[in-house]
């Protein structure tokens, strides 16, 4: 209870950083999101933090092979970090899908106005993180794009918020999307043996120290659930072969012994 206090009292502080930061602010970046959401996903004012999260996001897809023609969808678009990254070289177009009603109408107010290839689409899926209202659950949701329709997913820190028949919904949907050659990235707290150890230990960055009931996933807050779930590397292992899918590369985050958001990042392929 007091958990979603502090939570809904933080977001309201938080707001008051946008009217603050627009009177100090000199520059005018059309591009850059409000205070408050920048606080919100990068728990930083500074416009450099936001920049960086644009290069970052940017630098993991150009090292996979991102070409100017290629169509991008962007899964848990945010305050479109991707999107700004991108918006100098991507040509094949760029669709985002968001939960969070604020971030993705920022997205479609400021975003899409100025470069037209980039849009943003608002999913009414519940969260108990981004979007509590939400009306519709993430097991009955399904992307409004046509089969084939991507060469690159992404989802950065997405399926580190949802459990594991949602995840298992996406993974369905993201085998019908992908493009032949395509490719998908996902980020994820992967358990394991190894990690699993280092989580029990007290040494994640996050506590993930309550079970959930499908013995698949661990929370690491009961009050705010998808705050964020660290879920079992074998179930993602087994979804990806029955949905179609495999692993084409691993790279493996040290979450588990502290490092502060080095998720797991896998590249994902048709299984073809
Ligand atoms: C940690 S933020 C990451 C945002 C962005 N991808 C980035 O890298 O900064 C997680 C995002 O995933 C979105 N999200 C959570 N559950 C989702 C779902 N079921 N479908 C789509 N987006 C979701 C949230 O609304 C939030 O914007």
């Amino acid at each position: 209870m007091w958990r979603r206090v502090a939570s809904r009292t933080r977001r309201a502080v938080y707001r008051l950083a946008t009217p603050l930061d627009r009177v100090l602010r000199r520059s005018k970046d059309l591009l850059l999101p409000p205070a408050h959401l920048r606080l919100y996903y990068y728990n930083s004012l500074a416009p450099e933090a936001f920049a960086q999260a644009c290069r970052n996001t940017r630098a993991e897809l150009m090292t996979r092979g991102l070409q100017p023609q290629h169509r991008v969808l962007d899964i848990g678009s945010g305050i479109g970090n991707l999107a700004i990254g991108l918006v100098d070289y991507l040509q094949g177009g760029y669709d985002g899908v968001e939960i969070h009603p604020e971030a993705v109408a920022w997205c479609q107010h400021h975003i899409t106005p100025r470069h037209r290839a980039f849009r943003f689409h608002r999913a009414d899926v519940e969260s108990s993180a981004y979007n509590p209202s939400g009306r519709g659950s993430a097991t009955m949701y399904r992307f409004p794009f046509p089969d084939r329709a991507f060469d690159f997913i992404v989802l950065a820190s997405v399926f580190t918020h949802m459990f594991p028949e949602q995840v298992e919904t996406y993974l369905q949907e993201i085998a019908r999307l992908l493009a032949p050659e395509g490719k998908c990235l996902a980020s994820f707290f992967l358990l394991n043996d190894e990690t699993r150890a280092g989580v029990e230990a007290g040494q994640s960055f996050l506590s993930f120290q309550v079970n959930h009931a499908s013995g698949l996933c661990r929370l690491h807050d009961a009050a705010v659930p998808e705050a964020a779930v660290a879920i079992e590397e074998r179930f993602v292992l087994e979804l990806l072969g029955r949905t179609g899918l495999r692993i084409a590369e691993a790279r493996r985050g040290s979450w588990w012994r502290g490092t502060a958001h080095d998720q797991d990042l896998l590249t994902i392929v048709l299984n073809s």
